[in-house]
């Protein structure tokens, strides 16, 4: 017998990297697997909630379970979690989402000559901060992967962006990788988890998230 403490709940997630298009053949992205946001996913699932997955560009085989809806930039993404929302109750952002986009991109590829070429990059929507600051926001767990002062950091995001649980990694250590080993912030303080395969993690995570959220 297995507790089922998200039974009857809707989970919407994000996951992986964005992609901001230069030219027909070039983009901006970074180095997010995606492994971390699908292995939530699979934990949510396995806690009896209903998941859909938004995920970036990534190869990693659906979560059984899960919804997927494959997106490519950052506004994409935005678009695809706005028309999931409705009926959200937990929304959980994983994604390593690119704070800019490529405003001057070129439909055709650009060819190389010998003059300075200048990207002009544009703020990205922030697609956490627009949900979490909503109307009836759903219960909103957000992600920070820093390099350095990853607490500091981490807790100054959670309060700008108004999140009632933050997850702190390092880049470092989270980025790619199979294992994790994370810190939990929420309103009671911080709580560390276990370095172990992200699956394990998102499994404490997802316990973590049905507490908080069996007791809003
Ligand atoms: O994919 P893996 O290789 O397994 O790696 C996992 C991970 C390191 C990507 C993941 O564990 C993680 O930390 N994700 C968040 C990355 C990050 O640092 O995000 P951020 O600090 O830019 O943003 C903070 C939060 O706002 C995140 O929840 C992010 O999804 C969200 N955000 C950020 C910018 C934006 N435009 N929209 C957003 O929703």
């Amino acid at each position: 017998f297995q507790p089922k403490p998200l039974a009857g709940c809707r989970v919407l997630l994000t996951a992986g990297p964005t992609f901001e298009r230069i030219d027909a053949v070039r983009g901006i992205t970074n180095t997010s697997s995606g492994k971390m946001g699908f292995a939530v996913a699979r934990a949510a699932w396995e806690a009896g909630a209903e998941v859909t997955l938004v995920a970036g560009e990534t190869p990693l085989p659906t979560p059984i379970g899960c919804r997927r809806i494959d997106v490519r930039s950052a506004e994409e993404m935005l678009g695809a979690v706005e028309a999931e929302l409705r009926g959200t109750d937990i929304f959980i952002a994983v994604a390593a989402v690119a704070d800019y986009y490529v405003l001057n991109q070129s439909e055709h590829k650009i060819k190389k000559d010998a003059h300075i070429l200048t990207l002009e990059l544009a703020p990205n929507p922030d697609i956490l901060a627009r949900v979490a600051c909503g109307d009836n926001p759903p219960f909103c767990v957000g992600f920070a992967a820093e390099s350095e002062n990853l607490l500091e950091y981490a807790e100054a995001k959670r309060h700008r962006k108004q999140l009632p649980l933050l997850v702190a990694n390092l880049v470092q250590q989270a980025m790619g990788a199979d294992d994790n080993e994370v810190i939990l912030l929420d309103d009671q303080g911080q709580h560390r988890l276990p370095r172990g395969p992200k699956l394990e993690v998102a499994r404490q995570l997802i316990a973590h998230v049905a507490r908080l959220y069996g007791e809003r």
